[in-house]
């Protein structure tokens, strides 16, 4: 570890972000002596079977550095049945932000929680524990990718009033970290949600990240879904920076600062703001962390992008920029490089173990990137000016489709269609031995293995195969929230973004489905037979009355 990092690392843990532990003790009948005000709704999330984390964020009047608050949680709506109760502070160097991890309750129960101050008294926020061994169905959704100046949350909001969504995942991409004129603020202007003059640059400090959180913690859909539903998160990039890696980012520059010091603040305020349990310990990097759903499944959260990743490759570098000769050889050295990876040695090893231990029917992955082979064609990467692509995409479709036909192909359409090569080196296409030796272990579990994705904008449906073609998972992709998809990178329609999602499972051989330009959500329905995995689609996220107006559902057999 170089000193830097140790630096940055120790002053994480010297903000400790203490995160208070709830026992059945019951103070209902004291009253809060602070007053305060609860300025962002109520959160639930991390459940175990007898704990779950609340939050909720108490500002104290007249700026005072501390207000004491009474949380409650019951058995019921109307708090006649309290189970537990206690005393907490809110205090200014946690952004005034509350945690508590409610032990001591049932498995597989509904509960109730609220939190009181002298003069005012939370939303009341719904959630659950997690089941006991004998559960027969679990419902998931599933999302990523929300983004502020890009539209309001109407998946989120959806899914709030969706009564079948037992527990939520968000796999990343929860804020992003752009400034008021970056990435995906067009319609910002028009539907009023750009930022504050306090809140309008690039996310660098402690106070930038905090300020972030609570405006995106506004959206009504995010406030309902929070009070509703309990979350299960991990990060992407965007809590930190784009395309973040174990020691930098793409969208970190030399003259930005130190981004140990930037990632630090980052990370504490995911802590402080998401309803997540610390597992390591408080503020600690590793977020990777296992639920038990009984015997029906097993779900691996892991971090494929903050703790351990190494940098990613770029074409370009290996580019001649005189002759644009691509230099193949060592390209191809370093994307095998078995010392490259995603996961690290130490989640790579506690997956591996934790997997051969379970004796759950189901293996879910919770992760950030897409597994599956996205090999495109190469003549999609030499020169085809990116307004062609799409034309370019069913013309090689075509090519494909008259293959498939059995009809004879010229020389050229065989060239055309002959080679491939990965279109993102930042998913797991750029990291193709640790895919291959996370795949080979899930081979061997010889069980049903999900992998859940996010961070692209658009829903995926991918086989996951070996090297040599053998099948071993599904790999099920959740679209975008509100950020926008491959549609608005290649500037098609409706229309034109349909039909390529049509193309593309004839180019890419594991690709089964997709979906480019809606925005949405997937629900995952696991009973001990099969899993429905849906994909909910909106139609309007620039107002405010959007609704779930497409799905797409397959069944999968245990
Ligand atoms: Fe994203």
């Amino acid at each position: 570890m170089d000193r830097r990092k140790f630096i940055a690392l120790s002053s994480v843990a010297g903000v400790s972000m203490a995160i208070s532990s709830g026992l059945a003790g019951c103070v209902s009948n004291a009253r809060p002596s602070s007053n305060a005000a609860f300025t962002h709704g109520v959160a639930s999330g991390d459940p175990l079977q007898s704990a779950v984390i609340i939050w909720t964020r108490a500002v104290p009047a007249g700026n005072a550095a501390k207000a004491d608050i009474i949380w409650e949680v019951a058995s019921d709506k109307t708090f006649k049945s309290i189970v537990a109760s206690d005393i907490v502070s809110a205090i200014a160097s946690q952004d005034y932000t509350v945690k508590v991890d409610v032990k001591g309750l049932s498995p597989d129960s509904q509960y109730y929680y609220r939190f009181r101050s002298a003069d005012s008294v939370s939303a009341i926020g719904e959630t659950r524990t997690l089941p006991s061994n004998d559960i027969s169905e679990v419902t998931f959704g599933v999302f990523s990718c929300s983004n502020y100046p890009a539209g309001f949350f109407t998946p989120y909001m959806e899914a709030a009033k969706n009564s079948n969504i037992d527990y939520v995942l968000h796999l990343g991409d929860y804020i992003y970290e752009y400034d008021g004129e970056g990435y995906a603020t067009e319609n910002a202007k028009q539907i009023g949600r750009t930022f504050e003059p306090d809140n309008d640059t690039e996310l660098f400090t402690l106070a930038d990240y905090r300020r972030r959180y609570a405006l995106y913690r506004t959206d009504e859909g995010l406030l309902a879904l929070h009070q509703n539903k309990p979350f299960i998160v991990v990060w992407d990039d965007h809590e930190v920076s784009n395309d973040t890696y174990k020691d930098g980012a793409q969208n970190h520059q030399d003259d930005e600062g130190d981004f140990f010091n930037r990632r630090a603040a980052a990370i504490q305020a995911y802590y402080e703001w998401l309803p997540i349990r610390p597992t390591f310990g408080e503020a600690r990097m590793e977020i990777y962390r296992q639920f038990t759903f009984g015997k029906l499944l097993d779900l691996y959260m892991l971090d494929t992008r903050v703790l351990a990743r190494d940098k990613q490759l770029e074409y370009a570098h290996y580019r001649d920029k005189d002759t644009m000769a691509f230099n193949q050889t060592a390209f191809t050295k370093d994307i095998s490089n078995p010392q490259r990876g995603l996961l690290g040695d130490a989640q790579r090893k506690w997956l591996n173990e934790a997997m051969k231990n379970s004796s759950a029917k189901w293996q879910v992955l919770g992760q950030q990137l897409l597994m599956g082979r996205m090999l495109f064609p190469v003549s999609i990467f030499n020169g085809v000016p990116r307004e062609q692509i799409p034309a370019h995409v069913s013309y090689l479709a075509e090519i494909k489709r008259k293959q498939q036909r059995g009809e004879t192909l010229s020389e050229k359409e065989l060239q055309l269609v002959a080679s491939v090569m990965p279109y993102n080196l930042d998913a797991w296409d750029g990291y193709p031995v640790e895919r291959e030796r996370l795949l080979t272990q899930l081979k061997q579990l010889n069980k049903p293995v999900i992998a859940l994705a996010g961070d692209t904008h658009n829903a995926w449906h991918n086989t996951l195969t070996l090297a040599d073609g053998t099948k071993v998972a599904v790999e099920l992709a959740t679209p975008g929230v509100s950020s926008p998809g491959m549609d608005n990178y290649l500037s098609m329609d409706n229309k034109a973004a349909e039909a390529m999602a049509k193309d593309l499972p004839m180019l890419i051989d594991d690709l089964q489905y997709c979906n480019l330009h809606q925005r949405g959500f997937l629900t995952l329905n696991v009973t001990n037979e099969e899993a429905n995995a849906t994909w909910h689609f909106v139609d309007a996220i620039l107002t405010k009355d959007g609704k779930v107006s497409q799905t797409h559902s397959i069944i999968l057999k245990a």
